[in-house]
């Protein structure tokens, strides 16, 4: 069982995206069993539905995320999970601070398994969820692909 953890700062926009497209991409490759896959932010929204313009994009590409509200990042997630997929590099920061030093280096972008390695803006911000969500589509599959080198599914 492989452990992912998707962080983002709020928990209702970016990391809950990227749960549910990925567990939406896993599905589709009948690699359910092998996974467990959650999110979390680093100063998160607790309790919070996703965000609506988040939820409608999700809709867009049928992909549902009923159920899921904010949660904290919390230290004890560090030992929990296998993965911790930081949206941006403050995140991979804040992560540091909560879970401590990453001795065992499990925390990455997630666009750092792309071809193009870069930041997923935050979408509370530029308003532009259509891009955020083509983003991190684009780290999924990277980060599918990566995972299919490194593990025998
Ligand atoms: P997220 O976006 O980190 O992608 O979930 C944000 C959501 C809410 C806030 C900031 C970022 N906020 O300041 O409330």
């Amino acid at each position: 069982m492989i452990k992912i953890l998707f962080v983002c700062l709020g928990n209702i926009c970016r990391s809950p995206m990227a749960e549910f497209i990925f567990k939406e991409i896993v599905h589709n490759a009948h690699l359910e069993d092998k996974f467990m896959i959650e999110s979390a932010g680093t100063d998160a929204e607790i309790g919070r539905c996703v965000y609506e313009l988040a939820q409608q994009e999700l809709d867009k590409h049928y992909i549902v995320c009923h159920g899921k509200v904010g949660r904290q990042l919390e230290r004890k997630d560090y030992i929990q999970y296998d993965y911790i997929l930081a949206m941006e590099e403050k995140n991979v920061q804040d992560i540091e601070s909560i879970c401590g030093v990453d001795s065992e280096h499990k925390v990455a972008r997630l666009l750092d398994f792309s071809n193009k390695p870069r930041n997923i803006a935050d979408p509370w911000y530029t308003r532009n969820f259509s891009i955020t969500y083509d983003d991190i589509e684009e780290g999924c599959y990277a980060f599918l692909n990566y995972l299919k080198e490194q593990h025998v599914f």
